[in-house]
This record gives structure tokens, sequence and C-alpha cells, in this order.
């Protein structure tokens, strides 16, 4: 199978949806088991109510009411800075991270965005490899970025947003 029907059929499987205040505590409990200094409930509220450059999604299976994953962007003039992203360790490796990254990617590029770009600690290859898989490239390295360990961000971009249709499958490469 090649990687756009697969991520149809897993896409299938999935339910993408804007965060609403109501989903913290079940998003701060996924960011507890992702990262080693997860946001607050402030900086959840402050996103959903005040930052208007502000998206954030969650992901749950079509059969069941619960989160499995957040991701969050802001949307500066017509860059997606990736905020946030994360799928809970129980439901890794099953695709959602690819229908979720698909999803704002598409949902960035609908709202004007003709690029994407994140910060990814230099030692967390699954995600880089993800990233890659959508077309982000490697362009910089914040030297001691995270503070909690002093690991280097590597700086990723994906250009051309516009031209997605799924990302996946960028016209360029039909
Ligand atoms: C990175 C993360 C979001 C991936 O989510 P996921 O749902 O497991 O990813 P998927 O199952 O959709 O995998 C999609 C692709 O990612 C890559 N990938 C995912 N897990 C991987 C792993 N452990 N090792 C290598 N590549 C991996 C693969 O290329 C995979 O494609 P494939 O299924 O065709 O092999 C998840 O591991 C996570 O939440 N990690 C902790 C938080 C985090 O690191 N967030 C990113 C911050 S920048």
């Amino acid at each position: 199978m090649d990687a756009k029907s697969r991520l149809e059929e897993r896409a299938g499987e999935f339910l993408i949806r804007p965060m609403q205040p109501e989903d913290i505590p079940a998003v701060m409990e996924i960011d507890r088991e992702s990262f080693p200094n997860p946001w607050p409930e402030n900086t959840y509220l402050y996103e959903l109510r005040e930052n208007r450059m502000s998206h954030l999604l969650v992901i749950q299976p079509r059969e069941s009411p619960q989160l499995v994953g957040v991701a969050g962007y802001w949307l500066v003039v017509d860059e997606a800075h990736i905020s946030t992203f994360a799928i809970h360790p129980d439901w890794r490796g099953r695709g959602a991270g690819a229908v979720l990254l698909d999803g704002i990617l598409h949902q960035a590029a609908g709202l004007g965005a003709g690029s994407a770009m994140l910060e990814v600690r230099a030692g967390n290859l699954a995600a880089q490899a993800l990233y890659r898989k959508f077309g982000f490239q490697t362009v910089g390295c914040r030297k001691g970025y995270y503070k909690d360990n002093g690991e280097d961000a590597l700086l990723m971009t994906a250009e051309r947003l516009s031209e997605y249709e799924t990302a996946l499958t960028r016209k360029d490469q039909k």
C-alpha cells in the first residue's frame, strides 16, 4: 500500500476537531506523558481564549470520545509555527500522529500559511522522521535551546504548503 492510501485508511479511523476548554484535563494528561515541561492550564486557557494567532486541534478515535493527541500552531502572517504536538503513549505507532500532522498542515494552508516551521529536540528521532515524511527539512540548530537538559533544537521548515493536496502527496510528487 502506498503512503497516500495508508494515510487515507488511517484518517478514516480518527476524528480531528478544534480543542475546547473542556478538553484541557485530557490534553494536559497527554502532555504530562509526553513532555518534561508540559503547558500549565493557564497557557491552554490563554491559547484558546486570548491568542488569536493560536490554533489547537485534538484527535480522537472515531469510535470513542477519548482524546489521543493534541497539536497546535501559531499562524503568524503566512507562516504556521507549530507550538505543540503529542500523541498519548498508548496510541503511538498507529498512525494518529501522521493523521494529525496532515490535519494541521491542511488547516494552516487553508488559512493562508505558505510555510510551516517547528523546533524539535535533536534526540527526538521519531518526531523528526514524522516531520520529514511531511516535507519538513532541517534548516538550522538552536544550541542548548531546551533548558531542562541543555539539548539542542533542530529548526525544521516545510515550504509551499499551498501546494499540498494531502501533505503526503504534494502535487509535484504524483
Ligand atoms: C512523535 C509522535 C507525535 C509520533 O506520533 P505517532 O502517532 O506515534 O506517529 P505515527 O504512528 O503516525 O507514525 C508516523 C511516522 O512517524 C515516524 N515515526 C513514528 N514513531 C517512530 C519511531 N518510534 N521511530 C522512528 N520513526 C517513527 C515514522 O516515519 C512513521 O511512519 P510509518 O508509520 O509509515 O513508519 C509521538 O511519538 C509523540 O507524541 N512523541 C512525544 C511528543 C513529541 O515528541 N512531540 C513532538 C515535539 S516536536
